[in-house]
């Protein structure tokens, strides 16, 4: 197969959890073109246009965003910048093009206060800057009229980046005892499974910028995609404990505590667990059980210590 076979595709944000994945699981389907911020800052939309222009990719996967939730309180223009602004303008120039574009966005959407898993068409109400920033990212994808799936996934992590795994690995290293929140309730999703979904997503929508486009208008909108059942972050951390053996570590017990002893800037859904059904109907995509994705990520893979 020659190198200009098949999709050519876009990915943003190539360091991070999921484009660092997306990378090589979109090899199968054409060209990978990645853009960090070394030569596409989000925060300027004459970058992302000259960029998009410069690449004249078929599908856009937009994996950038800024995700750090907490620090978001503090830096709301620059977080709307990237997670909303920026956004609009990548849909805008999928659209000029007639190219697809495939973004992702967050639990953090809901309030948190429905006692159910959360279906697309649920009201979203933001408790923090970066929910708001990433709820106007959709609004302003849905506005632009690009043809464009929004994948909404939650507690994203891997064996590699910024994340919760990584931080109760080393803190199990530094301290004796940890003290986690177990009122929060959600599904930890590995970046590997949504950059595997999204790969699947992409072969189903087609194999030409036409043909893409043309699905993804047709069966676009806004999908939940997280790993299936339920958990809380004591739990998680528990589990994660269990499946690493580590010479290193000193910790000898694990707190469960209440959200409300663990105060942080930005609020956080006390429930935000989302009902993936809609995605399984549409496009015959479901992610494994989140427990059997972390023994996954976990298993003989020597950064997760
Ligand atoms: N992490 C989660 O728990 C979580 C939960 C729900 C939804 N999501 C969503 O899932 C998607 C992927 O998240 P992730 O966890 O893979 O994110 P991540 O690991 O934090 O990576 C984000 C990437 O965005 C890039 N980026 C940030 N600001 C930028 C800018 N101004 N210009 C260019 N690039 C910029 C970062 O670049 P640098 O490497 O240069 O910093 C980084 O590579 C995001 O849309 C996020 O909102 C994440």
């Amino acid at each position: 197969m020659d190198s200009t076979h098949g999709l050519r595709i876009l990915i943003t944000g190539p360091d991070g959890q999921v484009g660092w994945e997306c990378r090589r699981s979109l090899q199968t389907l054409g060209q990978v073109l990645s853009v960090g911020r070394a030569h596409c800052d989000l925060s300027r939309a004459d970058a992302i246009r000259a960029a998009v222009r410069d690449a004249s990719p078929d599908l856009i996967v937009n994996t950038a965003a800024y995700t750090a939730v907490d620090r978001a309180e503090s830096e709301p223009d620059l977080a709307r910048a990237v997670n909303a602004d920026a956004p609009a303008v990548l849909a805008e120039e999928a659209r000029r093009l007639g190219a697809a574009l495939i973004h992702l966005s967050t639990d953090y959407v809901f309030d948190g206060t429905k006692p159910a898993p959360y279906i697309e068409s649920d009201a979203c109400n933001p408790l923090s800057v970066y929910g708001r920033s990433k709820l106007d990212g959709e609004l302003a994808i849905l506005a632009s009229g690009a043809a464009a799936l929004i994948l909404r996934t939650s507690w994203v992590y891997a064996t590699r980046g910024h994340n919760f795994l990584r931080t109760i690995v080393r803190l199990a290293r530094e301290r004796e005892e940890l003290r986690i929140v177990d009122d929060q309730w959600g599904a930890p999703t590995w970046a590997r499974s949504i950059a595997e979904a999204i790969a699947v997503i992409a072969a189903r929508a087609g194999r030409d910028r036409a043909t893409i486009a043309a699905s993804l208008a047709e069966r676009g909108g806004v999908f939940h995609m997280t790993a299936a059942g339920r958990t809380n972050w004591h739990q998680f951390a528990q589990r994660l404990l269990q499946r690493i053996a580590d010479p290193e570590r000193r910790l000898r017990s694990i707190a469960a505590i209440p959200s409300r002893d663990y105060p942080t800037p930005a609020h956080r859904p006390t429930n935000s667990v989302l009902d993936c059904t809609r995605l399984a109907g549409l496009w015959g995509v479901a992610l494994p059980p989140w427990d059997v994705a972390l023994d996954l990520a976990v298993d003989g893979d020597e950064r997760a210590r």
